[in-house]
């Protein structure tokens, strides 16, 4: 058989994407105050800010989207909906949100309480957001390994069980009402989390009898790695596993926007009938009617067939191949990332790309302009900017849209970044010139250091 992995699709409708001139994108980037959020989306050619909600849909979903049902109460959508979702996750309450923070929210708002501690393996932002919104500690517990982006090691998701069961005795089991295992550890540069480490920690949960619950966000990108990596995985299928992971855990919260395959959504899912009551409750006062959580009956359609779709192993083979074959060839001509390379994003070290830059002159913003001045490509800065001086590292992350990038656009993003590394000790730091009270990356202005910026040629 043929050893080249090509996109498992043919593509039946095309949006045009638009060229700029680097003297129009320095324009811009000055315009947008050297923050990529700023600019308008049809200034870029490559825009790799985020694999949430910015997948291509299939025939399928689009056939499915057809068929919702926009009843306010008992739709058929919602029906195929839950049977779908419950396939795979096997839990037997299924609460649509409109996205997967909305399942955060309604979740610690009902199981925390001030004083409360979450362990996770790393909490993603609005995750940690929902708990301390509570007056509870998001606690993060990842391995070690998981600390050193240039360290290679299968599953550098993996939760630190020991010392989660050192947190449950010095914390008391009634402080902790559950633990989460985010799958993949998105924060930890998207790297998966063993079907071991999810037996060990669901039997110590289980011990103290503490609910676990799945950040399900990437369940099958997850699958994927345990087929490939971890002994007795290798002929299952990747909706067995995810069956089998599910099977360890009481409930899990999802964004339908990643593994769901879809633009919108989420939902939120438990085994216990009292906490779902407690939970439609909430979801009824702020998302909807549970039957529908804020979402359209089309967009239940479109994720019902979603997370299936995530599960075929065509799909799955191609998915992180065109991820890691970005990784391996920047990695190649040196390039530092996060290794290995994760299943959603490509995760580059921008300290160690840009040593003269420190960290207060945000060389990780720095390169994500470089990158845009040279080839148009959006990516995002993960590091000071983002979490101020706790920052531990500075990443520029280049998160890849599902299905939307064929291998010829992944080249050329190769190409530039390797352009850009090869020019890189011409590029200069940023400094702010206005920041919000709270998640200010989103809106912060910066200028630069000295006033040549950008590689000059
Ligand atoms: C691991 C993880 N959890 C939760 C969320 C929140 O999901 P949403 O953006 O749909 O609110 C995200 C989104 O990126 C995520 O990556």
């Amino acid at each position: 058989m043929a050893k080249t992995i090509i996109e498992p699709f043919r593509i039946k409708s095309v949006e045009p994407i638009r060229w700029t001139t680097r003297p129009e994108r320095e324009e811009l980037l000055q315009v947008a105050h050297y923050n990529l959020f700023l600019l308008p989306a049809e200034d870029v050619l490559i825009d790799l800010l985020t694999d949430s909600g910015t997948g291509a849909m299939s025939t399928n979903q689009w056939a499915a989207i057809m068929q919702g049902d926009e009843s306010y109460a008992g739709s058929k959508s919602y029906d195929r909906f839950r049977s779908s979702i419950q396939e795979i996750v096997g839990y037997r309450h299924v609460i649509p949100t409109h996205q997967g923070r909305a399942a955060e929210r309604i979740l610690f708002g009902v199981v925390c309480k001030k004083g409360d501690v979450v362990p996770n393996n790393t909490h993603f932002d609005t995750t940690r957001a929902n708990v301390e919104f509570v007056g509870a500690e998001a606690r993060d517990l990842v391995i070690a390994e998981g600390k050193q982006p240039g360290l290679i090691h299968p599953f550098k998701g993996n939760m630190d069980v020991a010392a989660l069961e050192e947190v449950i005795q010095r914390v008391g089991r009634e402080r902790i009402p559950l633990v989460m295992l985010t799958v993949t550890n998105n924060s930890g540069g998207g790297q998966p989390v063993s079907m071991e480490n999810v037996r060990a920690v669901s039997a110590v949960c289980r011990r103290y009898k503490i609910p676990l619950y799945f950040d399900a966000c990437r369940f099958a990108e997850n699958a994927w790695f345990i087929k490939q990596r971890e002994p007795g995985y290798e002929s299952k299928t990747p909706k067995q596993i995810a069956q089998e992971m599910f099977s360890c855990g009481d409930g899990c919260t999802m964004s339908a926007k990643k593994d769901g395959m879809a633009n919108i959504g989420g939902f939120l899912c438990t085994n216990d009938d009292l906490l779902a009551q407690q939970e439609k409750d909430l979801l009824i006062l702020t998302e909807g009617y549970p039957t529908y959580g804020g979402l359209a009956g089309r967009d239940l359609e479109a994720i019902a067939v979603g997370v299936q779709e995530a599960l075929e192993e065509d799909y799955l083979r191609y998915r992180i191949a065109s991820t890691a074959y970005l990784g391996n060839h920047i990695a190649a001509q040196g390039v530092p990332i996060v290794q290995p390379p994760g299943g959603h994003a490509i995760y580059i070290d921008a300290r160690a790309f840009l040593p003269h830059i420190p960290a207060d002159q945000f060389p990780g913003v720095a390169l994500a302009a470089e990158l845009y001045l040279e080839g148009g490509i959006r990516s995002v800065e993960i590091g000071t900017l983002m979490f101020g001086a706790a920052a531990k590292m500075d990443l520029v992350r280049l998160a890849i849209p599902r299905r939307v990038y064929t291998q010829s656009h992944i080249d050329y993003v190769v190409e530039v970044i390797l352009e850009v590394w090869d020019q890189r000790d011409k590029i200069h730091g940023l400094k702010l010139t206005y920041e919000a009270p709270f998640l200010r990356h989103f809106t912060a202005q910066l200028e630069p250091v000295e006033q040549a910026v950008g590689v000059r040629r």
